[in-house]
C-alpha cells in the first residue's frame, strides 16, 4: 500500500492503495465515482475513459502511480450541471441505448473537441475508434459530436 494525492474533478483526494492499482478501481471503489465503467480491463473498449491533463485515457490500464501530479476528470466532473456541450448534444440526439458505454464515449468526444473544435467525420471516426458500443449507437454519436461542435462554435 502507498499514499497518493490525486486531483480528481477539481478536488484533492488522498488514497491509500497499492501502486499498481488501476486508476479505474481507485475512482470507482475508493472514491465512489461509479460513472466510469469497467468493460474489458485491457484498454480495448473505452468504457473506462477519463481525462488526464485533458487527454482521453483508459483508466483500466493506467496504474494509479502513473497519475502523479496529473489532473483527472471523470464524467461526474465534466460539467457542473451535466451541461457540457457534448452532454447537451447527447441528450438532444438521444444517443444512448443501454447506456453502459456512454460515459466513456462522452469523455472521448469531449477530449476530441478540445483539439478539433470542428471535426470531420473521418476525424470523429479516428478519435472514437477505441470506444466500442455493443448497441451500435455510432451514427447518433457522430451526429451528436457534430451538434456539440456547432454549439461550441456559437458560444
Ligand atoms: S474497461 Fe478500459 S478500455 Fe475497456
Ligand atoms: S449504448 Fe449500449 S453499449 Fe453503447
Amino acid at each position: 500500500m502507498a499514499s497518493f494525492s490525486l486531483k480528481v474533478n477539481g478536488k484533492k483526494m488522498e488514497v491509500d492503495v497499492s501502486p499498481d492499482t488501476p486508476l479505474l478501481w481507485v475512482l470507482r471503489d475508493t472514491l465512489g465515482l461509479t460513472g466510469t465503467k469497467y468493460g474489458c480491463g485491457i484498454a480495448q473498449c473505452g468504457a473506462c475513459t477519463v481525462h488526464l491533463d485533458g487527454h482521453a485515457v483508459r483508466s483500466c490500464s493506467l496504474p494509479v502511480s502513473a497519475v502523479k501530479e496529473g489532473t483527472v476528470v471523470t464524467i461526474e466532473g465534466l460539467s457542473d450541471k451535466g451541461d457540457h456541450p457534448v452532454q447537451l448534444a447527447w441528450q438532444s440526439v438521444d444517443v444512448p441505448q443501454c447506456g453502459y458505454c456512454q460515459s466513456g464515449q462522452i469523455m472521448s468526444a469531449a477530449a476530441l473537441l478540445k483539439t478539433h473544435p470542428s471535426p470531420t467525420d473521418a476525424e470523429i471516426d479516428a478519435a472514437m475508434a477505441g470506444n466500442i458500443c455493443r448497441c451500435g449507437t455510432y451514427k447518433r454519436i457522430r451526429k451528436a459530436i457534430h451538434e456539440a461542435a456547432n454549439q461550441g462554435s456559437e458560444q
